[in-house]
């Protein structure tokens, strides 16, 4: 079973608390953009899963898009150059766009979307994260909706993976330590 490979003292947030916080972060959104059309922009393929419960906390019309994104480089992601693999569908200049992400941990992929997805002329851009590791962060990134931060560990679940696995888990946790042996 997927749970065999979780470290159960390490669960970090319960698929009830991530529904609870997203709930929270769609009250936000709706009366930040009332009145206004609404773009969602999801990161594949992590923010799948948030992108599906986000959009359902929200009782209003949205539209919704997705970009896929690779940093590459030495294998790390430290160099921040990053290549489109799937672009928008749609065109955003005047749009109110709001970027929809699982994580920030560097900052390096949200740092240059939100540069890219500005060069296009939208009326605004903005950003939700479920998460956020502000002790990871190398590039200043300015976020208005985060659900929670949390301390620098590797995390799985909830669109979270570990080569390409754990996805598709209802909670966020770390990997018992036999996964990495
Ligand atoms: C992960 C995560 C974010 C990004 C955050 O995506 O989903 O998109 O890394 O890292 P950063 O802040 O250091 O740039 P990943 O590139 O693993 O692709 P995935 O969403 O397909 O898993
Ligand atoms: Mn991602
Ligand atoms: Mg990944």
């Amino acid at each position: 079973h997927i749970e065999d490979d979780l470290d159960p003292s390490q669960t970090l947030f319960t698929e009830e608390q991530i529904q609870a916080r997203l709930k929270e972060m769609a009250v936000q959104i709706q009366a930040d953009y009332e009145g206004r059309d609404v773009l969602l922009v999801g990161v594949l393929k992590g923010a799948v899963m948030v992108m599906a419960d986000l959009a359902r906390s929200l009782d209003r019309h949205v539209e919704m898009d997705w970009m896929a994104v690779s940093s590459y480089g030495s294998g790390t992601k430290s160099s921040g150059v990053v290549r489109i693999l799937k672009d928008l569908d749609a065109d955003i200049s005047g749009r109110d766009v709001l970027i929809v992400e699982d994580i920030i941990d560097t900052g390096l992929t949200l740092s240059w979307l939100v540069a890219n997805l500005k060069s296009r002329k939208p009326a605004s851009v903005e950003i939700a994260t479920l998460l956020r590791k502000p002790d990871a962060l190398q590039m200043e990134v300015d976020v208005k909706y985060v659900g929670f931060d949390i301390p620098n560990a590797f995390v799985v679940g909830y669109g979270l993976d570990y080569g390409e696995r754990y996805r598709n888990l209802r909670c966020i946790s770390t990997l018992a330590e036999h996964v990495y042996r």
